[in-house]
């Protein structure tokens, strides 16, 4: 039988959000229902209430989330009622001409559950990255739902579910980090900063955090970063040569999504080195490089998806190390709040001293 829960939603651009009742269906086939544990507030649920992601209203928000599956629909054989899992949004289809290459991690035909979650007058709800988790319960793809060691705490577990991933697997994954490189992060909120912690778990032996906020540049350190620069007092591409040698770092991570910041990201590299876009530009900007540069200075220019990650592989593996103390992820975890606190966590958000609020259920 379909249940009645709490969930947040977003009625119409730019009003606040709005805790209320909504109807979780019965899991359908290849579907499941999780019970929400915990659930991370992103930037991204706040650019959906503002009307910057498109007009689907109303919103059910929260996608960074650990919870319990309660219950599986027909033919779901990966995860079972009692499950702990975090819950992705990139469920893999298995089909499309990525899949089929062997590269999943790139899948150009992700899905999420087919039945709508609704109001209580029937109005569909659209999930925020098609998960819809500041809820007690919601209603997903099988797919999206990772199981991990239940010895994680939700509230950790979950921000695996996006930013955190994001910048971690910048760093590992797109970025390739080894043994002994340095590494450059530009822009130190939530994502560079697990970006600075991958490079950490990576092995690099340096590793510069850029950012026009010292209190951003402090909590870098405490994750991983042996330098910092702040990009308001000094030239950021001066002092990372200066930092390398006067080479330049092997992999710079630009986790901000400016032109700007692009280009000393850019100039900021070691010949042959890597650049890797993780941050997210809005469409009007434009960067102009020389191509000669482009050509002369070799390496690879990338950008990173949701940190190029395969949940079923990163996941499990990412929670382990957190349980062995080498990933530090309460670290991301500012404060925990209510499920009625999540407009104030977005007036928060603007105020900079915080990484994550996190919901807990
Ligand atoms: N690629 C992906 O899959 C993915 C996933 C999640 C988020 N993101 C993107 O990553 C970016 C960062 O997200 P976040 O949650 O960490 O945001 P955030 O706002 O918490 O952090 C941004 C940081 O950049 C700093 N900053 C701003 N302007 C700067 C400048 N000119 N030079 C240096 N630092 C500067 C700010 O002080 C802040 O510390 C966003 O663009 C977000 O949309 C990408
Ligand atoms: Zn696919
Ligand atoms: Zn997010």
């Amino acid at each position: 039988m379909a249940q009645h829960v709490r969930g947040v939603i977003a009625r119409a651009k730019g009003e606040p959000v709005e805790l209320t009742t909504i109807v979780v269906p019965d899991p359908g086939p290849g579907e499941a229902v999780v019970d929400i544990q915990a659930c991370g507030v992103c930037h991204t649920d706040l650019h959906y209430r503002e009307g910057g992601i498109n007009d689907d209203f109303p919103f059910l928000l929260g996608h960074e989330a650990a919870g319990v599956v309660e219950s599986v629909g027909e033919g779901v054989t990966e995860v079972a009622p009692g499950d702990y899992v975090i819950l992705n949004w990139r469920a893999v289809c298995g089909q499309c001409r990525a899949c089929r290459r062997g590269r999943p991690q790139y899948c150009f035909d992700t899905h999420n559950a087919k039945q709508k979650m609704t109001l209580l007058d029937g109005t569909e709800l659209t999930p925020a990255l098609g998960i819809g988790a500041f809820a007690d319960k919601t209603l997903v793809a099988a797919g999206q739902c990772t199981k991990v060691d239940p010895a994680a705490s939700p509230a950790a577990a979950g921000l695996l579910g996006c930013g955190v991933m994001a910048g971690i697997g910048a760093a590992i994954n797109t970025g390739n980090v080894g043994r002994g490189d340095s590494v450059a992060v530009i822009g130190c909120g939530g994502v560079g900063d697990a970006a600075v912690a991958g490079a950490r778990l990576a092995g690099a032996r340096r590793i510069i955090a850029v950012d026009i906020d010292d209190r951003k540049l402090e909590k870098a350190r405490s994750v991983g970063a042996t330098h910092t620069v702040n990009s308001r007092e000094a030239d950021p591409v001066e002092a990372i040569r200066e930092l390398t040698d006067g080479f330049g770092a092997d992999v710079v991570i630009e986790a901000v999504g400016r032109p700007e910041t692009y280009r000393q990201a850019f100039y900021a590299r070691d010949l042959a080195g890597t650049v890797v876009l993780v941050g997210v530009p809005t469409p009007e900007m434009n960067v102009e490089l020389p191509l000669l540069d482009v050509f002369g200075r070799g390496g690879a220019l990338k950008s990173s998806w949701y940190g190029d990650c395969l949940p079923s592989r990163d996941f499990p593996m990412l929670i382990d190390l957190y349980l062995q103390g080498r990933l530090d992820l309460d670290a991301f975890v500012t404060e925990t709040v209510g499920l009625d606190d999540v407009e104030e966590a977005f007036a928060r958000m603007h105020g900079n001293d915080v990484l994550r609020s996190v919901v807990v259920l």
